[in-house]
């Protein structure tokens, strides 16, 4: 082997482990390092965790300049629903409430789109604001009690794959005490701030305060040059009879 060629292998391996150290941090084990393996095996990019949505969704700017109407609209509801799902609580609290606008099965067609109208004519101006965001597949106010923590879990892959999930913190309570967690990696919510992730990949939402934390949850069409999701098992029943029973 040339000297050049040499060199330019131990450099393309040092590389590799570099990233390998890298992406393997943010894993539990190695039995959930290996699924991700198969990913990469099978020639298949991994999305990031998390993004900045001033780069991918800068549309968003419209729900910071009017907050203040956001926020007065989801402190009058009075009509919160139980999540219907009992596996995303791990115990302790169970108080996860939600109030749904929007909904789209599955996300990648958008004739699907349905706005449920009792919540949307609760809350006109956010029902306004939100039809001003083109992309948009899923909208949703979402509650989550004093020391409460959802178990971990994946969006359904007819939804996640299609999406990236975005939350803007209406009302959070303390300080980096309200927050995501994705595939090891914590962001914390804070209030008038927004969240971008992927919610195909493994996570879970926290309050370990004693107050209540309000966020608005909505999904947006995952940009063409970001990896489709990785999730597994479309929506339950449950899903679709709360969807079609909750409000009506
Ligand atoms: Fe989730």
């Amino acid at each position: 082997m040339k000297e050049n060629d040499l060199r330019d292998e131990i450099e393309g391996l040092q590389l590799v482990d570099k990233v390998n150290v890298h992406e393997r941090s943010v894993y539990e084990s190695e039995e959930d390092w290996d699924i991700y393996e198969e990913y990469e095996e099978n020639g298949r990019p991994i999305a990031p965790e998390y993004y900045d949505w001033r780069e991918i969704y800068p549309e968003l700017q419209i729900l910071l300049d009017n907050f203040d109407d956001i926020l007065q609209e989801a402190e009058q509801v009075s009509h919160w629903k139980e999540w219907p799902e009992n596996h995303y609580r791990e115990g302790g609290n169970q108080d996860w409430k939600v109030f749904p606008f929007l909904h789209c099965f599955p996300a990648n067609d958008t004739s699907k789109l349905t706005w449920v109208p009792f919540t949307c004519e609760l809350c006109p101006k956010t029902t306004t604001l939100l039809k001003q965001i083109p992309a948009l597949r899923t909208a949703l106010f979402s509650r989550l009690g004093p020391n409460t923590s959802l178990s971990t879990h994946t969006g359904w892959e007819d939804l996640a794959n299609f999406v990236l999930r975005v939350h803007l913190g209406l009302k959070v309570p303390g300080h980096e005490k309200c927050g995501l967690w994705v595939e090891g990696k914590v962001e914390y919510h804070k209030t008038r701030h927004i969240n971008v992730f992927d919610d195909s990949k493994r996570h879970k939402a926290f309050n370990e305060t004693d107050e209540e934390r309000l966020v608005l949850i909505i999904d947006l069409e995952r940009p063409a040059d970001i990896p489709p999701g990785t999730a597994k098992g479309g929506h339950t029943e449950e899903l679709d009879l709360f969807i079609s029973n909750a409000f009506c």
